[in-house]
């Protein structure tokens, strides 16, 4: 979430300064003065005041007519190349702005929340506290600072060691599934009647260990590495998605507890 908005805001200010550099560009170019070398050229022309300015800066013929233009065009351009540096180092410190807002919202985006939130190892909670809200809530608990769902692991039902990797060598009694459905990307929602994750979007079914079971999903849900650490707290580790398990591959023998939510 924060990361999202330092994102915003720094494209935001980005862009900020991208207009306020493009502004300052179009008033050069509108106030940028005629070259001398035309006041040559031109014989004093009676229609371009621009060019008798540049002339009477350089102290040239044209200067010596007298007319009281002369005057005030000489003050103007006196002014000139102070704007027109002004301008510059105005469009150079905008567009270091621009390019560096840029790459600061890209890393930003890029780079993951070691604050702890999604991306990082979060320290959950005490192992048997996590165990607890499981059974509270019906067999599952969300983890949105980690986008996981978690539910209870026994070791028991997967006697091949399947989950072995992810489940801190069987020591966990937690696994964690990732909760974007791996078909097009909706969140999973639990059915309380069946406890099974059941996709609304296009009907995949995940068993309650994110299990294919049906639907156009192409395997199981994704997961996350947890580790029990000695203090008996319950680390998670978002700092890599474990692609989910084959549709072939099921160790959970676990039919659905009643009616089907899709
Ligand atoms: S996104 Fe879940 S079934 Fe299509």
């Amino acid at each position: 979430m924060w990361t999202f908005a330092i994102v915003v805001t720094a494209l935001l200010a980005a862009l900020a300064v991208a207009a306020v550099a493009g502004r300052f560009w179009l008033l050069h170019l509108v106030n940028r003065p005629v070259r001398p070398a035309l006041a040559g050229a031109g014989g004093g022309c009676e229609g371009c005041p621009s060019v008798m300015m540049m002339a009477a800066q350089g102290g040239g013929s044209a200067g010596s007519s007298g007319r009281g233009g002369n005057a005030s065009g000489g003050s103007s351009a006196s002014q000139g190349p102070n704007r027109r540096t002004f301008l510059r180092g105005a469009l150079g410190v905008s567009a270091l702005g621009a390019v560096g807002g840029f790459g600061a919202a890209s890393l930003a985006f890029l780079w993951p929340d070691v604050r702890g939130g999604f991306g990082a190892v979060l320290d959950v909670d005490d192992e048997d506290n996590i165990l607890n809200e499981i059974d509270e809530n019906g067999g599952r608990l969300e983890y949105p600072p980690g986008r996981a769902l978690l539910v209870r692991y026994d070791p028991e039902d997967d006697p091949e060691g399947q989950y072995a990797e992810l489940t801190d060598d069987q020591n966990a009694r937690v696994m964690a599934l990732y909760q974007v459905c791996v078909h097009l990307g909706c969140t999973v929602p639990w059915c309380d009647s069946s406890g099974w994750w059941e996709c609304p979007c296009h009907g995949s079914q995940y068993n309650r260990w994110g299990e294919w079971m049906g639907g156009p999903a192409p395997r199981g849900l994704d997961r996350f590495r947890v580790e029990i650490g000695g203090d008996g707290r319950l680390m998670l580790d978002t700092s890599e998605i474990i692609s989910g398990p084959s549709r072939g591959e099921r160790a959970l023998q676990e039919p659905p507890d009643g009616a089907h939510c899709t």
